[in-house]
């Protein structure tokens, strides 16, 4: 009989503890560091590749500092077929980053997401916690001059 095996090596167990203490080194610094993800492979008795998998996995967690401001555009269909790529690219010339980047002054990081369940007002996107939708280039000029 064939089995059907998954990458993902961790007990339900191990990846509840390992998320808790990434989303707490997220809260903390604004970011999971190099030390930090060392340092809790080796708590936990993981290996660093199966912490760095689950940080790199989830859109909430980041391994490099971030902005003041994390700009999340949705790049998921539904978003896809109502203009995100223009959203997309006005993001950018409003803030002069593309997205994977951080504004030098560390105001603004931006970001693509998969579906932030805001599907119903697409194209969406979240500012930290905050989501905004049915964008157009005029709300997203108002939305990020409002980012003080
Ligand atoms: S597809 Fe964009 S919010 Fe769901």
């Amino acid at each position: 009989m064939n089995t059907i095996q998954t990458q993902d090596s961790l007990t339900g167990r191990e990846r509840e503890n390992l998320l808790r203490k990434l989303k707490q080194a997220q809260h903390d610094f604004g970011y999971v560091s190099k030390d930090m993800m060392t340092e809790t492979a080796q708590s936990l008795g993981l290996s660093i590749g199966e912490v760095y998998g689950i940080t790199t996995f989830y859109s909430f967690l980041s391994v490099r500092p971030l902005g003041k401001f994390v700009i999340r555009i949705c790049k998921s269909i539904p978003c896809y077929m109502q203009n995100a790529e223009m959203i997309i690219a006005c993001v950018a010339d409003e803030i002069g980053i593309k997205p994977g980047e951080t504004t030098g002054d560390g105001k603004f990081s931006f970001e693509l997401t998969n579906c932030i369940g805001a599907c119903d007002i697409a194209p969406a996107m979240l500012i930290n916690h905050q989501v905004y939708g049915q964008l157009t280039p005029g709300k997203i000029a108002e939305i990020l001059r409002g980012c003080e």
